[in-house]
């Protein structure tokens, strides 16, 4: 690794930041929604299943893949040999999930911003009339990205690790009061029972897609994110047991968002499966239903996940500069701004989308059978969903077949000593990791993908 390159300060420094990228609009907007239009119980288990079981081998895997080669995403993949078709469907690709879902995802965090300020003004009477005034989203949404550019330009342990540390055990404090609200609301069991009883007959080929999908875009797998993170990793530090308490504390966060608002859901007679709206719809009500403090509570709880997206976006901006630092050798100030700028002009169709731009809003695609409708709940589900798995898949495939697996397996045990010890008789983490990424995660993801397009 180059003595010019940014590095981490702790391990702490670490989890907390990659926790940072981690927990997000993913956890609080994208994750309730998603479990309401995939029918509540039944989604939360098969999430939690592929959480366990496909996202924390690839969270090894590309952390450790980082670390190997001290390398952004397109370095690492040509770092350890990858010829073309590699290259596009693993580190192009997954560059261009993060730069196509930062110019989406700074547009909801520009709503949370105007929902702070109504916290104070009320100038927000519905969230409809709210979203489809381009004269509040548009600057809401440049103010997001400009604060994101900021932190960027501060570098890596200066900017991103100092402000994760402080801002990720805060946010999930004040989950934990908004949960308890919720809870105690007239009617919140029945919000409980959708949530947490699973009806097993409700999963099916593009259940499982969504569940797949979600946990890649919670954990920030399949971005390049954690190949760019990782190599700012130190060498002593221990990739398996910071792996974990990312994947934990991310989970723990989903699942408490969940119970913050499907008890609110039904106590004010809403509709699960509503879509991208759905968050912002229920959470005004319960801080209006407080008794006393619901202001205070209501424009701290926005501010917390206005700036768990900041400890997002910066690591989504991360990926196409770190590229353009250590490739192109261009400034982190130009290459913060550049893509900082042109993710706010590809945005801007997302922020019409709301009712503003009558195409923009109307405009659907059909995605193997499921209709989506407005430019923002298209990029969503193709961008936050679809090549997200692909290329997840696409990074299992090269790690476990292509390029070495050995010594992908060998970094993960560098500072991680019971990685390579047997639990019983010679079978240790090491061999199920490897199995992990050379079979199951691949057939899953296969699977999955070829039933929901249809082929099988
Ligand atoms: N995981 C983040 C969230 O849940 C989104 C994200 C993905 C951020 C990838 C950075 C990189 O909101």
């Amino acid at each position: 690794m180059s003595a010019s390159r940014g590095q981490f300060g702790s391990k702490f420094g670490f989890i907390m930041a990659a926790a940072g990228s981690a927990v997000g609009l993913g956890n609080i907007w994208r994750f309730p929604y998603v479990v309401g239009q995939n029918g509540g119980g039944a989604f939360v288990f098969v999430y939690v299943l592929c959480v366990i079981l496909i996202g924390l081998p690839l969270i090894y895997n590309e952390v450790a893949l980082g670390r190997l080669t001290g390398r952004n995403t397109i370095g690492a993949f040509k770092g350890t040999g990858a010829n073309k078709f590699w290259m596009i469907t693993g580190a192009v690709l997954a560059l261009c999930v993060s730069f196509f879902v930062l110019s989406y995802y700074g547009v909801i965090a520009g709503w949370t911003i105007g929902y702070i300020v109504s916290e104070f003004t009320d100038f927000i009477k519905n969230f409809e009339t709210f979203r489809s005034a381009p004269v509040y989203v548009i600057p809401f949404f440049g103010v997001f990205m400009i604060a994101t550019i900021a932190i960027v330009l501060g570098g890596v342990a200066g900017g991103i690790e100092k402000a994760s540390k402080i801002l990720m055990p805060v946010l999930f404090l004040l989950v934990f009061l908004v949960m308890l609200r919720s809870l105690t609301l007239d009617g919140a069991m029945e919000g409980v029972k959708y949530y947490l009883t699973p009806d097993f007959s409700k999963i099916n080929g593009s259940v499982i897609l969504s569940a797949l999908g979600q946990a890649f875009f919670s954990l920030s797998v399949g971005w390049g994110i954690l190949i760019t993170y990782g190599s700012y990793l130190p060498k002593d530090q221990n990739i398996v047991s910071s792996g974990a308490w990312i994947g934990f504390m991310d989970t723990a966060v989903a699942l408490l968002a969940g119970l913050m608002i499907f008890p609110a859901v039904f106590s004010f007679g809403k509709n699960p499966a509503e879509g991208t709206a759905l968050v912002f719809q229920v959470l005004p009500d319960i801080f209006n239903s407080m008794p006393t403090g619901g202001r205070i509570v209501g424009a701290s709880f926005f501010l917390l996940l206005c700036v768990a997206a900041l400890t997002s976006s910066i690591s989504m901006i991360e990926v196409p500069a770190s590229y353009l630092i250590d490739e192109k050798k261009w400034s982190r100030k130009k290459s913060a701004w550049t893509v900082g700028i042109l993710a706010f002009l590809v945005g801007i169709p997302s922020a019409l989308s709301g009712g503003a731009s009558e195409m923009f809003t109307t405009m659907s695609i059909n995605l193997f059978g499921v209709i989506k409708t407005g430019f923002l709940d298209i990029m969503d589900a193709l961008f936050g969903g679809l090549f997200i798995v692909i290329v997840a898949l696409m990074t299992c495939v090269y790690t476990g077949w292509i390029m070495d697996i050995n010594k992908v397996a060998a970094e993960i045990g560098t500072g991680a000593p019971g990685f390579q010890k047997p639990l019983i008789g010679n079978l240790s983490p090491l061999v199920l990791w490897k199995f992990f990424i050379r079979f199951v995660c691949p057939l899953v993801i296969g699977l999955v993908l070829l039933s929901t397009i249809g082929i099988i």
